[in-house]
């Protein structure tokens, strides 16, 4: 299966007529996982759980059987691993919450990547804020990548959180996860992934990087938005009280107590996103469909013609390690002298959507001494014609700003 097979299934992109470089935000959804959400409400629609009626039951059982593909695509022991959340900020939050706030405490140390995006960032602050822990990074060096040796001097006993993006979404540098979470095992610390834009990319096997925790999002997989995933190891799981209150979480309530429901649905309050584990157990049937490997190679291709497109430019700055064995399909790079917003809108006049600003990574660009840059990402669905779009679209940039620059 090719991406031009691939790009048939994704009406908007046609309806559109756009070179659509933006799928590290959100990505399109298949007719494929379009049709299983209307399938979804035109026969098995009810409130899961509740209902002793059969569609009640019927909505259970399609939620449950999501949870079973979701655990199989990463590979987790049981279902139970596998809560369901809004999105990877919402699982990364509920860690933060649940597990940060109540075994961290003062003196105790967080160790993250300055790749972190603020979904993984902020809710660790808010964590020694509260606790009195400290909150140190691990640096990139100038092609973007971590080096041993500065894993090596941070992730030292005391540590008692690591977190790490398995793949940076501005840089698109992917990290090595399991060698950073044997270290982080070995110093007694525990380890947080997100996985947000790994898990839609390539092959994630929990149980292989011995991950304790690992977070992503739907929507950025081919699903619809809504829908996220919280990995979990059982036994931190089953130690971890309740992130939020109400309804379904609960065993029995009494006027002044409540025991609470086994995990995983401890952890999923109120009434559940059926439509959202739905489409996402879609999106996993059709990159199932795909293979992972596929879909690997299909974005190894794209990622190199376009680093060697973008690299003929001798008006672009490229960002990000050059090594592509170390680059999932992510390039940030800048226009000269041209702020990336206004080379967004002249590639949006274009159909060429692309992302410009600080991608939610305001600490990792600082770093870099930058405010912000422009951002291609891809997705199974794009082909060298859109990076020739692409590339077009920066000529046109470049004609435009000329005598500025
Ligand atoms: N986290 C998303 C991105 O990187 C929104 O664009």
């Amino acid at each position: 299966m090719t991406n031009y097979d691939i790009r048939k299934d994704f009406k908007i992109i046609e309806n559109n007529k756009i070179a659509y470089l933006d799928s590290g935000a959100t990505t399109q959804k298949p007719t494929q996982v379009i049709d299983a959400i209307r399938h979804y409400y035109e026969s098995d629609n009810a409130n899961p759980h509740r209902g002793a009626y059969k569609l009640s039951i019927k909505a259970t059982e399609v939620y449950d059987e999501a949870r079973e593909k979701v655990q199989k695509f990463i590979n987790a022991k049981k279902p139970e691993n596998v809560v369901f959340t809004r999105n990877a900020t919402e699982s990364l939050n509920l860690i933060a919450y649940s597990y940060g706030l109540n075994n961290i405490k003062e003196g105790d140390k967080i160790v993250l990547s300055i790749m972190e995006h603020h979904s993984n960032l902020v809710p660790w602050q808010n964590v020694c804020k509260k606790t009195g822990a400290t909150l140190e990074y691990m640096y990139v060096n100038s092609e973007g990548t971590l080096d041993e040796e500065e894993i090596n001097k941070k992730i030292v006993p005391g540590v008692k959180i690591v977190g790490i993006t398995q793949v940076s979404n501005v840089l698109g540098t992917i990290n090595p996860v399991k060698e950073i979470v044997k270290k982080a095992h070995e110093v007694g610390a525990i380890a947080v992934v997100d996985a947000s834009q790994s898990a839609p990319h390539i092959k994630v096997d929990v149980q292989d990087l011995d991950a304790d925790f690992l977070a992503f999002s739907g929507h950025k997989m081919l699903s619809p938005l809504g829908i996220g995933v919280l990995y979990g190891k059982e036994n931190l799981l089953e130690k971890m009280p309740p992130f939020l209150f109400g309804g379904d979480m609960i065993e029995y309530v009494y006027e002044q107590d409540t025991t609470y429901a086994p995990v995983p649905t401890k952890f999923e309050a109120g009434t559940q996103n059926v439509e959202g584990a739905v489409g996402l157990g879609a999106a996993i049937d059709y990159l199932n469909n795909v293979k992972m490997e596929n879909v690997e190679k299909i974005e190894k291709e794209l990622m190199k013609y376009a680093m060697d497109e973008l690299s003929k430019l001798d008006f672009v700055t490229i960002y990000g390690p050059r090594d592509l064995s170390k680059h999932a399909g992510v390039i940030s790079f800048n226009v000269n002298k041209v702020h990336p917003h206004d080379v967004a809108s002249i590639l949006d006049s274009e159909n060429v959507c692309i992302r410009s600003g600080n991608h939610c990574a305001q600490p990792l660009l600082r770093y870099m001494g930058l405010d912000s840059t422009c951002r291609a990402s891809f997705y199974i669905y794009n082909t060298k014609e859109d990076v020739d779009r692409l590339i077009d679209a920066l000529y046109k940039t470049k004609k435009t700003f000329e005598k500025w620059m």
